[in-house]
């Protein structure tokens, strides 16, 4: 029988394997993301400032989502009898939040964009509480601190390198997002620092450079978490 759950939102940094484990990195970029969305919905921005704050969301959900999909939740599915099912939630939440903010990205005009916002933000504060209280929990029962750890480093080495952008159309899980999802990365990224600029051959080049140097780290990354101890 599966022990229940704790969440590890209560628990210190000593219980939760120390800074470095994928739960303190976890639990270190989830409050960062709910200050960030309370700033954005905050009625007293200087004009400009809720774009860079929009864009600052954007890239941290979606490269911080990418890194779970791909190292987190496969190994969760290999050591918890209900990985298959909680996986799958926090897929279709992932997968929620891509269509939305895609829809949104694509509509800048639109009378509903403001709704469209706050029905993003509400889907990431669930899919933060699912992954407090239900899924990652599950990570601490089975693994010492030391596999925290590297699983940790594996989880960062990946969202150095993850799309910073939605992409609906890409799967949620392995092998297929990273196959499809890897070689975006670099064209995000790129579009992230100076959007729309540069000759179209350069950045093309640049663009298929950071791809193969991603999926080189996607790979290595995997690889690590997998290895047990
Ligand atoms: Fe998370
Ligand atoms: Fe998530």
């Amino acid at each position: 029988m599966t022990a229940p759950a704790v969440s590890i939102s209560g628990l210190d940094a000593d219980a939760l394997g120390g800074d470095d484990s994928i739960l303190m990195r976890q639990r270190r970029d989830h409050p960062r993301l709910d200050a960030m969305m309370n700033r954005y919905l905050s009625e007293d921005l200087p004009p400009g400032e809720p774009d860079a704050v929009w864009s600052d969301i954007v890239q941290l959900v979606f490269s911080h989502a990418f890194a779970e999909e791909t190292v987190l939740w496969p190994l969760l599915r290999r050591i918890a009898p209900d990985g298959e099912e909680l996986t799958r939630r926090v897929e279709e939440e992932h997968q929620a939040i891509n269509e939305l903010i895609a829809r949104i990205e694509h509509s800048p005009g639109d009378p509903r964009r403001a709704e469209w916002i706050r029905q993003a933000f509400t889907l990431i504060r669930q899919d933060i509480r699912d992954e407090e209280d239900e899924l990652l929990p599950r990570l601490r029962t089975v693994f010492g601190d030391r596999r925290l750890r590297r699983v940790g480093a594996a989880w960062e080495a990946v969202r150095a390198t993850a799309p910073t952008r939605p992409h609906p159309g890409v799967p949620r899980r392995p092998p297929g997002n990273a196959v499809r999802g890897v070689p975006l990365s670099a064209f995000d990224r790129l579009r992230d620092l100076a959007p729309g600029g540069g000759p179209a051959t350069r950045r093309a080049a640049l663009a298929a450079a950071g791809a193969l140097a991603a999926a080189g780290a996607v790979t290595l990354a995997v690889r690590a978490a997998r290895r047990p101890g």
